[in-house]
């Protein structure tokens, strides 16, 4: 039985890709091992964001090499649709397999184990007038099949068959991306905008909430966009509907998206999404700037007054809904007064909780071809300012929760200061802390919020 060890790096749509390999590598008698350990392959789900993403994958690829200089190393994913040709020059990768081909991993690892071994691989492309790159790269590529096109693929309907570890269930709904923000590279390497038909989400959900699942995460690239490739293009439609199918079926609690735009939420679409009682009230809506020169820069396509305008539409749908963002400083050419007034967009918003980037290049991309790019230390102490800010808000989102009821989806038991909890989080997406009792994992509690437990733990009591 060969052994496999896999890595992952990038977004949460990786992650959920790694789980579809690992299960169908071990559906086909593949041994899965701790990437640290030896192993006959390695596989690293490679991300391809930054230019910094670039090297953390090359520096796992080359890790693996040295770990076992035998063992068969597979690059996959992002870096793969990014650079195959270049990547296919370096000796310590031996197979390249392209976005949406990852759950043929194994009967492509197949293949290139009987190759190898008949000698096909090294002679199919001898002799017939390639360069020596060009054979690197069919060999790498088993004659180009195992990356395709990405621009004109179909959605890849390959479900992860959750595992007890998760009390929450992710649901992949959607790949690609049409938007092509200045900053980013996802358009190239992910290609344009798939939907999943809305029958095959629901029957795996509908299979999932047998199994025990109370809650579900739809996740994707760009899930505004759901939908955008079915006949008629209108993703506000695709997206309600899907979620009021949802709604519908029995023995699910609660829903959760990913991330939403700020265009998609219109008066008639939140009310939809309102009207639905599972929906969580917590909202993930990128931001990247407060700044309206800046969101111009980075070819965002609302202004930071449209943004608020959002806010305040969902919490009047949903008050006291959680409201969480993604923050990138230092973007070329941002002024100190473009900094400021991202902070003081950010302060009048008021957010449960805030990821802050620091701007970082990425080859081929118009940003990284703009002038004026910010030296480091700006964008750390930029950063640091927006992280200050960051626990002030969240912390007082928190707070506000003490003395309230709250329902908690249990979901492990840990031990907190030598004492024993269940943890869990509220439809807010706060973490709460119940005193261990007679629990079970996906069982929903009552609980009345005493206090603070940590910094990010509230404690509840039944
Ligand atoms: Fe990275 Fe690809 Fe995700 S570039 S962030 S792994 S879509």
């Amino acid at each position: 039985m060969k052994s496999v060890a896999l890595h992952n790096l990038g977004c949460k749509v990786n992650s959920y890709e790694i789980e579809v390999m690992q299960q169908n590598l071990q559906k086909s008698g593949y041994k899965i091992v701790d990437f640290n350990q030896k192993s006959d392959v390695y596989i690293i789900n490679t991300c391809s964001v930054t230019n910094m993403a670039d090297r953390k994958s090359r520096q796992m690829l080359h890790r693996a090499k040295k770990q076992n200089p035998d063992a068969i190393v597979v690059a996959v994913g992002c870096y793969v649709q990014a650079d195959a040709f270049g990547i296919a020059q370096d000796d310590a990768i031996d197979l390249l397999v392209g976005n949406n081909l990852k759950k043929n991993i194994s009967e492509i690892l197949d293949r290139f184990m009987n190759e190898k071994t008949g000698g096909l691989g090294e002679s199919r492309t001898d002799g017939e007038g390639h360069s020596t790159e060009e054979r690197n790269f069919l060999r790498k590529t088993l004659n180009n099949t195992t990356i395709v096109d990405v621009k004109k693929a179909d959605f890849e309907d390959a479900q992860m068959e959750q595992t007890a570890e998760h009390a929450r269930a992710y649901i992949k709904i959607q790949d690609g991306c049409n938007r092509f923000c200045s900053y980013c590279i996802i358009p190239y390497t992910r290609g344009r905008v798939r939907s999943r038909q809305p029958e095959s989400v629901l029957q795996e959900i509908c299979g999932l909430v047998k199994e025990g699942y109370r809650e579900f995460v739809l996740t994707g690239i760009h899930i505004s966009s759901y939908g955008l490739d079915f006949e008629e293009k209108n993703p506000k439609k695709y997206l309600s509907e899907l979620i009021r199918d949802i709604n519908e079926i029995e023995g699910v609690e609660r829903i959760r998206i990913g991330s939403f735009e700020p265009m998609i939420l219109t008066e008639d679409f939140v009310a939809e999404i309102a009207s639905c009682d599972k929906m969580c009230p917590h909202f993930h809506i990128s931001l990247q700037s407060g700044c309206d020169a800046t969101l111009k820069r980075m070819n965002r396509r609302y202004t930071a007054e449209e943004y608020f305008e959002k806010a305040k539409l969902l919490r009047k749908y949903f008050p006291d809904c959680a409201i969480t963002t993604d923050v990138i400083v230092g973007f070329p050419g941002e002024t100190e007064e473009e900094f400021m007034q991202t902070k003081a967009f950010l302060e009048k918003v008021n957010f449960f909780e805030m990821h802050i980037f620091k701007y970082s290049r990425r080859k081929g991309t118009k940003a990284d071809a703009m002038p004026n790019q910010i030296p480091e230390e700006i964008k750390t102490e930029r950063s640091n300012v927006l992280l200050a800010l960051e626990q002030q808000q969240s912390k007082a989102f928190r707070a506000a929760f003490i003395g309230r009821k709250v329902k908690v989806l249990l979901e492990e038991e840990k031990e907190v200061d030598g004492r024993k909890y269940w943890l869990g989080h509220t439809g807010e997406y706060v973490k709460v802390a119940v005193p261990a009792g007679d629990f079970m994992k996906n069982m929903f509690v009552e609980v009345s919020v005493e206090d603070f437990l940590q910094e990010d733990i509230m404690l509840g009591r039944e």
